[in-house]
């Protein structure tokens, strides 16, 4: 579908599941709200990530740090100095952009080339190319301003020094600044005094909070290596081009582990170890194995921290891209923070009766990113029958029961037959102790129907004539993905839900 993107854009906003934030000013750029539906799914994919990281397991344990932390952690983890990416600015349409994310195209006009046209990562389709050449064409004065750089891809542009030659259709030079290192941390000021003494970040990345608290943490638990600490929470990034919509936000949740390990502990497979788990908790809330891969990061191009990094990529509507990254850290920021606090930050080796500094593995992956990869994966338009066998479209969201915004919907057959709403009621009553449900009595039972399966509710159940008159108290269960109905009992459906949400 190569509309997918609109569609999920505008079924999110539709249904409530996620808005633009500060709609009524305009919007701000890079931020999100959730709606109704949405805060229950994002809520949802950070429980089961926790009840799986850590509840379900005995070698790992969770901590919540603050947002705002003292300045000297930023400058000991390398962030102050190193957490920049390459930006440029167009002179001319007074645009920004990251230099790696832009790549030059030549534009050929009446078989010769007239210039070059700057593209954005996401756009690097035939088609993209196609358009981009074709306003080109109807702007080449504005156009033809933009310096033209060949590169073979977004690495090499990025480390091309872009060369302010006349554009060939203006004769004016070209007008992107050469890159300059611009750093994504948001900085604010502690206390009434605003100078630089009172200087202060917002986090970029929840895992400093791991490393800064592991002492606190070993010194107050009974925690053994191999263990693991981890967090979920709001990390902020003055992104030059947020773009695609959660997937590069300014503000955004993350879900990190930092995995504790032994000096001479075996890195390689507890990475790999790690990388498999998080691929196999992905298929568990609904992400398909034919979306998933693997990207290796080459050893040259290693952030400052890692000894060897795995993404796991998702295949997203604008191209695939990086889901979750799985870093091997060694002992660097343990180390750094011991060097700048001058706190040692060491474990006992009792076999060896030495102190030592532990390794750590670490898979981070954004909140927002599995959101979006979940509501990709879901989203499915069908055409079906309607009840007077009239084929209608029908739109529906395919989620994991595990994550699923409302698990039930319960619906009476008619809204004013009061043995019907009193049944459906005291069963609505009963599942909403222990699940997400919603009670609809508006409109025909197909109306009713079609508005869970785009909320994406794996279940409905219809409290019908059969409820009331026949023996055995059942119900109609509709499954949303296969449309099938059924004659269940409440006892049954307890059971259905115990076992499918979990
Ligand atoms: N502690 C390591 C770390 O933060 P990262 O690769 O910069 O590593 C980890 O970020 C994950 O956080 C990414 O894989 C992605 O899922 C998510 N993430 C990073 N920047 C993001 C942004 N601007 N918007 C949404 N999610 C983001």
């Amino acid at each position: 579908n190569p509309n997918l993107m609109e569609a999920l854009v505008s079924l999110a906003k539709r249904r409530g599941f996620i808005y633009q934030s500060s709609e009524i000013y305009g919007g701000l750029n890079g931020f999100f709200d959730y709606g109704p539906l949405g805060v229950e799914l994002k809520r949802n994919i950070r429980d089961c990530w926790w009840r799986d990281m850590v509840h379900r397991r005995d070698d790992i344990v969770g901590i919540e740090t603050s947002i705002i932390m003292h300045p000297k952690v930023w400058e000991a983890s390398g962030h102050v100095a190193g957490f920049t990416d390459p930006l440029v600015d167009c002179k001319v349409s007074k645009q920004r952009y990251r230099a790696d994310q832009l790549f030059w195209s030549p534009v050929v006009v009446d078989g010769k080339v007239a210039g070059y046209v700057s593209a954005l990562e996401s756009e690097k389709t035939a088609e993209d190319l196609q358009a981009a050449a074709e306003s080109f064409k109807r702007k080449k004065a504005l156009q033809g301003a933009l310096a033209p750089v060949v590169a073979k891809d977004f690495t090499e542009a990025a480390e091309t020094e872009i060369p302010l030659i006349p554009s060939p259709a203006t004769g004016e030079p070209g007008s992107l600044t050469p890159p300059r290192a611009f750093n994504m941390m948001f900085e604010t000021n502690v206390g009434a005094l605003k100078d630089a003494s009172s200087v202060a970040y917002l986090r970029p990345e929840t895992a400093q909070g791991m490393f800064v608290d592991f002492k606190n943490v070993i010194d107050t638990t009974r925690v053994k290596l191999p263990f693991g600490i981890a967090q979920v929470g709001k990390s902020f990034r003055n992104e030059i081009t947020p773009r695609n919509f959660i997937f590069r936000s300014r503000e955004f949740e993350q879900m990190e582990m930092e995995y504790f390990i032994h000096e001479h502990a075996d890195w390689a497979k507890a990475h790999e170890e790690w990388i498999t788990w998080c691929e196999k908790w992905l298929k568990s809330i609904g992400l398909p194995e034919s979306h998933l891969s693997r990207y290796a990061h080459p050893k040259e191009k290693l952030a400052f921290y890692s000894r060897g990094t795995v993404d796991i990529m998702f295949k997203y509507p604008f191209g695939v891209q990086e889901l979750w990254g799985i870093a091997a850290r060694g002992n660097y920021d343990l180390t750094q923070h011991a060097n700048a606090s001058g706190k040692p930050q060491e474990m006992f080796d009792e076999a060896t009766k030495k102190k030592f500094v532990p390794h750590v593995i670490e898979p981070a992956v954004g909140t927002d990113r599995i959101f979006l990869a979940v509501l990709t994966a879901a989203y499915a338009e069908e055409d079906v029958k309607d009840e007077k066998g009239n084929v209608e479209k029908r739109t529906v969201l395919r989620f994991s029961p595990r994550i699923a915004p409302v698990k039930v919907a319960v619906l009476p057959l008619l809204k004013n037959k009061e043995q019907l709403t009193d049944r459906a009621k005291a069963l609505y009553a009963k599942l909403k102790r222990n699940y997400a449900v919603q009670y609809d009595d508006g409109g025909a039972i197909g109306k009713r129907y079609r508005r869970q399966d785009e909320a994406g509710t794996p279940w409905c159940v219809t409290i019908d004539f059969d409820t009331i008159e026949k023996p055995g108290d059942t119900f109609t269960l509709r499954e949303r993905d296969s449309m099938s109905q059924k004659r269940i009992t409440e006892a049954e459906l307890f059971a259905l839900l115990a076992e499918q949400v979990y």
